[in-house]
C-alpha cells in the first residue's frame, strides 16, 4: 500500500482505486506533491514536479530560486521564503522572524495507524492500514514537522496529520499549523474546477453549495469555537459537470470540532493549493524547547465516481475506522424526546404519561431534554447547577428513571455541560470560570456564558457533574448539547502569553471529557448536539455514534439538511426524529408517513407529545416501529446512493441504501411538490448487481409496491440501473414512497 522508490525518491501511497505520490527534490530535500488521482503503476513520474523546466528549477538555476519556490508543488509549504502562495505553517521565532521552510530529513513506513495524542483520530489494525511518517525539518529554526499519512486497505481515503517539534533551545510560537496542504496541478481536461462546500445556519445546516473556483483564495471557516452551523470543515474540488455517479471530486474533511479553515487557492499557473487545518485567527501556541504540538487529522478522498463515490469512501472510513461506539453496528433504541413535546414545561407525571403511551406503540426509550435541573423553567438560568429540580421531579432522577424502567422503557437524559448561566449558583460562586475578558462585559448568547475549560479545575468540576448525574440512576443515553459559540476570548486562568491557546485548549478539554465519559460509562449511548447540528463533524463521531442533525425536524427542510449531511456522513450518524405538525420551526404540515420515511434514513425516533397527537398519526407508529426494526440494518450498514435531489429538480428527492452484498436495497422517494398533468417519475436505480433479479416491495413485506408501474414484475439490476422503473406521483404535496428491493431466491 505504501512504497518508497529510493532511486527516484518517490513515495507511492495507494488506496484500492487511487494513488497519492510525493517526491523529494534536490539535495536540499524539497518535499513535493507529484500526483493524486486514479491508481497508477509505480513508475517514475517525478517529471511532473517540473524541476527540469527553467526557470522553475531548484538549485540548478540559483538565479531564479524565487520562481522555483513560488511554483513548486510543495507538500508542506512554509512562509516568507519565496513561495507567495499561502503557506501551511507560520511561526514567530525568538528574533521576531516569521520565516519557516520544511525540508526532508528522514522517513519510516509501518503497518497500522497510530492514534493522536488527545485528539480524535482514525484507527486501524496492523493489517488494515499502512502509515508513512515523513519527517521534515527547518534546519535554521530546528523545528521538525512530522507528517503522518495513512492509507487503508478497504476505502479510498487517506488521512494526514502534522506534529511540530521544537528541537531548538529557544521557545518558538506557532501562529499557524495546517493539517493538510495539497498542491494540485492545472487540470484543463477536467474543465473548470467547481468548489463544493456545505453552508448553513441554525435549522438550515449543511446545504450543498457549488461554485466555480476563481483566481485567488476561496475559503470557508469557523472562528466560533465549534465547527458551526454556518460552514462545515469540508471542501470539495469537483470536475466540471460532476454528477452523483460520474466525474472526479477531491474531498477534504477535517477531523476536528473547533475553529477551522478550508481553503482553495487558484494560482497564476492555474494550479490549486488546498489548505485545511485549525483556523489561524485567534490561534497561537508557544512551544518551549523540546515541546511538540499535535495538529488534528485531515481526510483526503479522491473519487472517480462522482459525489456518490466520495460519500461511500467517507462512510466506509467513518464506520470502519473512526466511530468506536459499541452501538455502531447495533440497532439503536427507538427514543421519544420530550423537547418539542413540552419544552421546559414538564414534570414527572407528564413524562410518565408520555412513556406509558410510547410503550404501547413500541417505542423503547424516553429522553428527558432541557429543564430538569437547577432553577430552569426557561433558557435564562440554571446551567452549571446540575442538581435535579425536585419541584418538577419529586423523588429525583432515581424515582423517575425507575418508574420509566418499570413501564418498560430505557431512560435518557440531556445535559449541556460546557455552559454556565449568569443566573446560576455556579456563576455566583465562580464568576471567573466563564470565558470573558476583564474590563469588557461579556457577550451573552441564549443568555448564557461558556465555561473556561482551559482551566483544569473547571474541567474537573464539569466531569464531577456529569459523573454524578449519570451515576445517580439507570441512564442509558446522554444527549450532550452546546447552545452557544465562543466570544470574548479571555481566560482568568491562562497567562497573557497563552491566551491565544484558549480555543484549542477548550476543544482538547471537551475531547478529554468525552473520552472520560465513554470510558467510565461504556454502555452509554452518547448523542452529541449543538443547538441542532452546529457540532456535527468527524471529531465528535470519535466519541458518539450519532449527532443531532438539526433543530429543524420538518420533513421537507430535513431533505436538504440530510442530503448535505449524508454527502459526508453515514446515515446511521444522523439524529432524526418524527415530530408534530404544524412543524414548530417552519409551520409546514406534512403527512405523518412522510415524516416517518425521512426520519428512517437517520437514527429514527420521535419528538412529540404522543398523548396529544391526532389518533390517525398515533395509529401509524406501531407500523413505523416495525419498519424500522425490519429495515434499519440496511440504512445503518448499507452503501448510500443519491438518486435525485429536490435541490436540483424542484420536484422530488430520492436516495437509497444498498446492502454491501447487493442482495437488497431501501429506496426513499419524497415528492415535495406535486405537478399537474405530469407523467409518472422515471427512476433509475444504481448500485445493484446487474446480474441479480430483484422483486420490488413496498412497506408491507412480501407485497409488490402499489406505486411502481411495472405490474409486480421482478427486474434485473441491469434493467433497474439503466432502464429504471416508473413511480406513480403521490397525490398532493409532500407524499413519499418507500421501496424495498429484494434479490429473488
Ligand atoms: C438545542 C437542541 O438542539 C434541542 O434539541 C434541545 O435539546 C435544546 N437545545 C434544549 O435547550
Amino acid at each position: 500500500m505504501i512504497a518508497y522508490d529510493e532511486s527516484n525518491r518517490l513515495f507511492f501511497l495507494e488506496t484500492p482505486h487511487t494513488s497519492y505520490i510525493l517526491g523529494i527534490v534536490d539535495e536540499e530535500g524539497f518535499p513535493g506533491q507529484v500526483y493524486y488521482g486514479a491508481r497508477v503503476p509505480r513508475e517514475d513520474v517525478s517529471y511532473l514536479m517540473r524541476t527540469k523546466e527553467p526557470p522553475f528549477v531548484p538549485s540548478e538555476n540559483a538565479r531564479e530560486r524565487g520562481s522555483f519556490l513560488d511554483r513548486f508543488p510543495s507538500e508542506y509549504p512554509g512562509n516568507a521564503l519565496g513561495d507567495y502562495r499561502e503557506g501551511a505553517a507560520e511561526v514567530l521565532d525568538g528574533d521576531g522572524h516569521r520565516a519557516v521552510q520544511f525540508l526532508y530529513k528522514e522517513h519510516r513506513i509501518y503497518d497500522g495507524k497510530p492514534g493522536l495524542e488527545g485528539l480524535p483520530a482514525t484507527f486501524a489494525k496492523e493489517n488494515e492500514a499502512q502509515t508513512l511518517e515523513l519527517v521534515l525539518e527547518d534546519p535554521v529554526l530546528r523545528l521538525r514537522a512530522v507528517l503522518l499519512y495513512t492509507v487503508f486497505a478497504d476505502t479510498d481515503a487517506i488521512v494526514r496529520s502534522v506534529r511540530l517539534v521544537n528541537d531548538s533551545d529557544r521557545p518558538v510560537r506557532i501562529e499557524k499549523v495546517m493539517s493538510l496542504a495539497l498542491d494540485l496541478e492545472p487540470e484543463e481536461s477536467l474543465g473548470p474546477w467547481q468548489v463544493l462546500t456545505l453552508h448553513g445556519s441554525w435549522a438550515r445546516e449543511r446545504q450543498m453549495d457549488f461554485r466555480p473556483l476563481g483566481y485567488g483564495k476561496t475559503s470557508v471557516g469557523s472562528t466560533k469555537g465549534e465547527s458551526s452551523h454556518q460552514e462545515h470543515p469540508f471542501l470539495g474540488l469537483a470536475s466540471a459537470g460532476i454528477t452523483q455517479e460520474s466525474g472526479i471530486i477531491y474531498g477534504f474533511h477535517f477531523l476536528y470540532s473547533g475553529n477551522f479553515l478550508a481553503q482553495a487557492e487558484k494560482t497564476q499557473f492555474d494550479s490549486v493549493r488546498i489548505l485545511l487545518g485549525i483556523h489561524p485567527a485567534n490561534f497561537e501556541w508557544t512551544l518551549a524547547p523540546g515541546e511538540h504540538f499535535q495538529a488534528p487529522e485531515a481526510v483526503c478522498v479522491c473519487s472517480l465516481q462522482g459525489l456518490g463515490g466520495m460519500s461511500r469512501s467517507l462512510h466506509d472510513l467513518y464506520r470502519g475506522h473512526l466511530i468506536r461506539s459499541p452501538y455502531l453496528h447495533k440497532e439503536r433504541p427507538i427514543l421519544i424526546n420530550n423537547w418539542e413535546a413540552t419544552y421546559f414545561d414538564f414534570n414527572t407525571e407528564k413524562l410518565l404519561s408520555i412513556a406509558r403511551e410510547a410503550k404501547k406503540s413500541g417505542i423503547e426509550m424516553l429522553v428527558m431534554d432541557d429543564g430538569w435541573f437547577g432553577k430552569r423553567d426557561d433558557d435564562n438560568s440554571g446551567l452549571g447547577d446540575w442538581t435535579v429540580n425536585e419541584k418538577k421531579l419529586p423523588g429525583g432522577l432515581k424515582y423517575l428513571v425507575e418508574e420509566v424502567n418499570r413501564i418498560g422503557l430505557k431512560f435518557g437524559i440531556w445535559m449541556e455541560p460546557e455552559m454556565i448561566s449568569p443566573d446560576s449558583d455556579l456563576y455566583r460562586a465562580h464568576p471567573d470560570w466563564a470565558i470573558a475578558i476583564p474590563g469588557r462585559v461579556p457577550c451573552r448568547s441564549r443568555n448564557q456564558f461558556v465555561l473556561d475549560l482551559s482551566n483544569p479545575q473547571v474541567e474537573e468540576y464539569v466531569w464531577s457533574c456529569i459523573e454524578s448525574v449519570l451515576g445517580s440512576a439507570n441512564i442509558a443515553y446522554l444527549k450532550w448539547d452546546m447552545n452557544r459559540q465562543l466570544t470574548d476570548l479571555g481566560s482568568a486562568y491562562l497567562p497573557a502569553d497563552r491566551t491565544g491557546e484558549l480555543c484549542h485548549r477548550y476543544m482538547l478539554a471537551v475531547y478529554r471529557l468525552q473520552e472520560r465519559l465513554i470510558t467510565r460509562f461504556p454502555d452509554l449511548l452518547l448523542e452529541n448536539c449543538s443547538g441542532g447540528g452546529a457540532r456535527f463533524d468527524p471529531g465528535m463521531l470519535y466519541y458518539s455514534p450519532q449527532i443531532w442533525c438539526s433543530d429543524d425536524t420538518d420533513a421537507v427542510e430535513r431533505l436538504g439538511i440530510q442530503e448535505g449531511t449524508a454527502l459526508l456522513y453515514p446515515l446511521s450518524t444522523m439524529g432524526a426524529h418524527v415530530s408534530d405538525c404544524p412543524n414548530h420551526t417552519v409551520g409546514r404540515v406534512t403527512p405523518f408517513r412522510t415524516r416517518g420515511h425521512v426520519a428512517l434514513s437517520g437514527t429514527f425516533g420521535y419528538e412529540l407529545d404522543i398523548t396529544r397527537i391526532p389518533e390517525e398519526d398515533r395509529a401509524q407508529i406501531p407500523a413505523q416501529v416495525a419498519t424500522y426494526h425490519r429495515l434499519h440494518e440496511l440504512v445503518r450498514e448499507g452503501d448510500y446512493y443519491r438518486i435525485a435531489s429536490f435541490r436540483d429538480n424542484g420536484f422530488y428527492d430520492c436516495w437509497m441504501s444498498v446492502r454491501k452484498d447487493r442482495s437488497e436495497a431501501l429506496l426513499t422517494f419524497v415528492q415535495v411538490r406535486n405537478r399537474p398533468n405530469a407523467v409518472s417519475r422515471r427512476i433509475r436505480i444504481p448500485g445493484l448487481d446487474p446480474a441479480k433479479i430483484y422483486r420490488i416491495e413496498g412497506e408491507i413485506p412480501g407485497e409488490p409496491a402499489p406505486e411502481v408501474l411495472c405490474h409486480g414484475q421482478a427486474l434485473s439490476g441491469a434493467v433497474l440501473a439503466n432502464a429504471g422503473i416508473l413511480l406513480k406521483n403521490p397525490w398532493g404535496d409532500f407524499g413519499s414512497i418507500l421501496l424495498h428491493l429484494r434479490e429473488m431466491a
